[in-house]
């Protein structure tokens, strides 16, 4: 069938094949489809939609565009994370030497910072020496080494998601929840996963806001996942308010390194029961523990004992860089930064944050990107202090800013003084995790 007929047929609202989403792809990737008409027919998907049977084919035929990860020669279950991404999100650093030190394997491919949300990979660059770039065979020996690896997507993954979604970006055509779990799922179904447990994150720092559509996006994840033999869970937690203490590449590692050496300050302790409720439900669908407490009790065990501190330590030196970092986490704060204190306008209780706001905040003096060529200033960033639900009193401190210059500060303040509401009721504290998904 010609693009023109493909494009007439999903616009009419009919559903296709296998076979007619394989061309479409196949032409996609052959550069035989012209951009017009691969826009054309990502809008017409859009607007008409795909069922699973076409959302799996989907999945399937972008999988197909480029090479996979076999790991079936090793002795254990392999197993990934993927979050949709928010605020403060570095669950990664934790879960990955966490579930590693419980005996799955965690081959885990990332991504860098877009807009307001911060990328796994950056958050390991601000470590010094750390190369997230390994090729095929040196991730491979990294993974065997030390239980999990950490890395960029190279260009033979899914080449057809960087093309698709390129387009998609540009033709307002993003949102769209089939579109998002055949991009999702192809990249991590090349991972060659036994088990993946997705954080789907709903809230004003996440990139879907609405609850009822974050719930439709985790229970179409899951369902492609499963149809693919890979045991697939989500959780769907809360992204209403930044995640734990720190905003920003450096502070973030700063912030799981704390915590891996267990002397993190208080503010922390959602970073950690997300981290440790999301490698539960990994080490669960690995068969490796039966029921969450057991699951909890042996995360709890790694860590208390220093084992994942360890596990850090060996990846870390594994990836080129400076391990010193696990002894000494305080070598990651770049001393010349200033230190501004957020200011609340009035007394009374938080009751909103804007968590995109603070994301966008901290990207405007340089911790993220705008473009994705846009270079990044990984020390920068953000300690929250007041969360929802707390009292603060007026000219109390909600957060510090950790930014260059007063000019940079001039910049975001106002931001991010404005990012909080504060009320005159008290508000209870939301809820962490507010939904499992199987
Ligand atoms: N993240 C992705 O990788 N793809 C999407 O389509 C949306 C978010």
């Amino acid at each position: 069938m010609s693009p023109q007929d493909l494009i007439r047929k999903k616009r009419d609202g009919k559903r296709f094949t296998p076979a007619e989403i394989d061309a479409f792809v196949q032409g996609v990737c052959d550069g035989t489809w012209a951009d017009y008409q691969t826009s054309a027919l990502l809008m017409a998907m859009f607007v008409n939609g795909l069922n699973l049977a076409e959302q799996n084919a989907l999945t399937s035929a972008m999988l197909a565009s480029g090479e996979h990860f076999d790991f079936s020669e090793l002795d254990a279950p392999v197993a990934d994370k993927h979050s949709t991404g928010g605020v403060g999100d570095k669950t990664s650093l934790l879960i990955a030497p966490m579930v590693a030190a419980c005996g799955v394997y965690v081959p885990m491919i990332s991504g860098r910072g877009l807009g307001y949300t911060g990328g796994t990979l950056d958050k390991l660059e601000s470590i010094s020496g750390y190369n997230v770039r390994l090729s095929k065979s040196e991730f491979k020996k990294t993974l065997k080494k030390c239980g999990f690896a950490l890395a960029g997507q190279t260009e033979n993954i899914v080449p057809a998601d960087k093309k698709l979604y390129a387009l998609r970006d540009a033709t307002a055509t993003v949102e769209s929840i089939p579109l998002i779990v055949a991009s999702i799922m192809s990249k991590k179904l090349a991972e060659g996963l036994d088990a993946l447990v997705l954080d789907v994150k709903t809230g004003s720092g996440a990139f879907m806001q609405s609850e009822r559509d974050v719930r439709r996006l985790a229970r179409a994840l899951v369902k492609t996942g499963n149809a693919f033999d890979v045991k697939t869970e989500a959780v769907i937690s809360d992204m209403n308010q930044p995640l734990g203490q720190y905003v920003g590449n450096a502070l973030e590692v700063f912030e799981c390194l704390k915590l891996l050496r267990n002397d993190a300050e208080a503010q922390t302790k959602p970073t950690l029961d997300l981290s440790i409720e999301l490698a539960a439900r990994i080490l669960i669908l690995c068969g490796v523990a039966d029921t969450i407490e057991s699951s909890n009790l042996k995360i709890q065990n790694v860590l208390a004992s220093g084992e994942a501190l360890e596990k850090f330590r060996q990846n870390i030196e594994l990836q080129g860089g400076d391990a010193k970092i696990c002894d000494d986490p305080e070598v990651l704060l770049d001393k010349h930064l200033l230190k501004i204190k957020i200011k609340s306008p009035a007394s009374g209780y938080i009751s909103k944050i804007d968590a995109g706001e603070i994301g966008r905040a901290i990207s405007a003096i340089g911790g993220g990107r705008v473009k994705v060529e846009d270079q990044i200033d990984c020390a920068v960033g953000y300690a929250c202090e007041k969360k929802l639900g707390d009292a603060v009193a007026e000219h109390e401190t909600l957060g510090t800013l950790f930014c260059r210059s007063e000019a940079q500060a001039a910049k975001v303040l106002a931001k991010l003084q404005m990012a909080y509401k504060i009320g005159d009721e008290k508000s209870p504290k939301p809820k962490l995790i507010k939904e499992i998904i199987k």
